[in-house]
């Protein structure tokens, strides 16, 4: 098999998948290209586009418009749409973010979102993310703070009826190895199946650093897999110090096998999602000073050693 895609399939995978956006694939045809290419990926992420600031920045009032372009678009190539996010402390609007709403209210608030977006993409699966802080405490952010941990269960149950053929996915970042944060992504989980809240698998982020990627990933993998539910790693990128030099792109291969093969060991990992696929296109270096060329295709949309590295840990 060739293309990423192939090969994960050929391996008892489901799919990889990339992050896009629509305004890229507009305006750049040798990106869209490789974008749109069903041999190299299977799945299509939006990377802002259904988040709650593009969704509902006002109360009520709905924009699917990038959303609903983006969905057609990976229908067209016969790919399949990973939904991204429901309910999230960050890129939410300030009618949201700035509180004041009772406990009743957030949730009913809390219920309509996730019930309307859910139902927009019904058949797709999407996800609410990111409840822990890294120590493995709660994060404190609106929803924590108004409704404690219900919050959780309130999207999920919501999901749920919206689309009951979707997969509910729970996310969060710092939680690829062993440690306090995934220690209590498991805790939660097995208490949302003990309360009988629909959870069916744990999203993975997988934002990692060259040569400082976790040795324990398939322990990890392995005690989440354990509760019953299905993980994916949802946003892979592995970051190096600029400049870029070919011992950097060396280990970021040898990174980038080392995560696949984790996954491929696993076999309640279903697929792997890379946010975005180019250098040119990363939020990398956006956010983080002095770091980049995280993906598998450079600035150019030439394979780097990295491509070859997912290729390898399969
Ligand atoms: C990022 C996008 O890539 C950026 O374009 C945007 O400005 C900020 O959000 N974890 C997540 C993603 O779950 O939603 C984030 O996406 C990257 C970190």
């Amino acid at each position: 098999a060739t293309g990423l895609h192939n090969v994960a399939v050929s391996k008892g995978k489901l799919y990889i998948g990339t992050a896009t956006e629509m305004y890229k694939l507009n305006g750049d045809a040798p990106y869209a290209a490789i974008a749109s290419d069903i041999n190299e990926f299977g799945m299509i992420t939006a990377e802002n586009s259904m988040k709650w600031d593009a969704t509902e920045r006002t109360q009520g009032v709905w924009t699917f418009t990038g959303g609903d372009n983006l969905v057609n678009w990976a229908i067209a190539n016969g790919q399949k749409l990973r939904g991204h996010t429901t309910v999230w402390h960050s890129q939410l609007p300030s009618w949201v973010s700035s509180g004041g709403f009772s406990a009743a209210a957030l949730t009913s608030v809390i219920e309509n979102h996730t019930t309307t977006l859910i139902d927009r993409y019904k058949g797709k699966i999407l996800m609410g993310r990111e409840p822990f802080n890294d120590d493995g405490t709660f994060r404190s952010s609106v929803f924590y703070t108004t409704l404690g941990t219900s919050y959780i269960a309130t999207a999920l149950h919501a999901a749920r009826a919206a689309d009951p053929a979707a997969k509910l996915y729970i996310n969060d970042y710092n939680i690829d190895g062993l440690g306090a944060k995934s220690t209590a992504m498991a805790n939660l989980v097995a208490q949302l199946k003990a309360d009988n809240v629909p959870i069916d698998g744990i999203g993975i982020q997988g934002h990692l650093i060259v040569g400082a990627v976790p040795n324990n990933l398939q322990a990890n993998f392995e005690q989440f897999a354990a509760l019953g539910v299905e993980i994916a790693i949802t946003e892979l990128d592995i970051r190096m110090t600029l400049p870029v030099t070919p011992e950097k792109l060396a280990q970021q291969k040898a990174d980038y096998k080392k995560v696949v093969a984790a996954c491929k060991a696993v076999p309640a990992c279903v697929g792997i999602t890379v946010w975005e696929y180019t250098d040119k296109y990363s939020w990398v270096p956006g956010v983080f000073s002095s770091q980049g060329a995280a993906l598998p295709w450079d600035d150019n949309l030439a394979k780097k050693p990295a491509y070859d590295g997912i290729v390898e840990g399969f």
